[in-house]
């Protein structure tokens, strides 16, 4: 874990490694919360943003080179970070515990309540919610994830959705997806 800190503080910014350092830290207190394995939560979270600070071209090359689909390019960083970073963690960090790379995977995009792990879950919130984070509602998504992560990751999805389409920007569909498997999941 000190090898990786490290080699995490030569890839990011400052400002980016300590949210990593925070991500992890949120990552044990909601594994210790719901019967997680507390070292898989911490490595998953200090590693999630491994990718966040690749150049565009480094992403596109990534992509070819795994044999991603092919209109993964029309999306950008916010979604390459996760669903790409993954196979850079894997190349580079060396890490192949596959349940590690779908947390990953799935902290940009989230995913449907059957397809995410408590371990997915647990990374989707703590970066959500780790202890540098002040946006209005803060309080009540980290009390709502306390009370019952499965009700914290719809309490996400539904948020960022409705925030990105009061700025009018694209939505992922694996996002709206999960969002719709969700709602239906909890609410009906
Ligand atoms: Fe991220
Ligand atoms: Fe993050």
């Amino acid at each position: 874990m000190a090898k990786l800190k490290k080699v995490m503080a030569e890839h990011l910014s400052k400002h980016r490694f300590e949210h990593c350092l925070r991500v992890s830290d949120y990552a044990v207190k909601l594994a210790k919360q719901n019967g997680l394995d507390q070292q898989e939560a911490a490595l998953a979270g200090l590693v999630h943003d491994y990718a966040k600070e690749r150049s565009q071209a480094d992403f596109l090359a990534k992509i070819d080179a795994t044999g991603l689909p092919a209109d993964l390019k029309k999306w950008g960083n916010p979604i390459w970070h996760g669903v790409v970073g993954a196979a850079f963690v894997q190349d580079e960090l060396g890490i192949e515990d596959p349940t590690i790379l779908q947390a990953i995977r799935l902290h940009t995009t989230g995913g449907g309540h059957l397809e995410m792990t408590t371990l997915d879950k647990v990374v989707f919130m703590a970066d959500y919610l780790e202890e540098g984070r002040d946006f209005p509602g803060v309080e009540t998504a980290r009390r709502v994830t306390d009370e019952s992560l499965n009700q914290g990751v719809f309490y996400q999805l539904a948020h960022t959705l409705s925030y990105l389409a009061s700025k009018e920007q694209v939505i992922y569909p694996k996002t709206f997806d999960a969002y719709n498997d969700w709602a239906q999941y909890l609410k009906q």
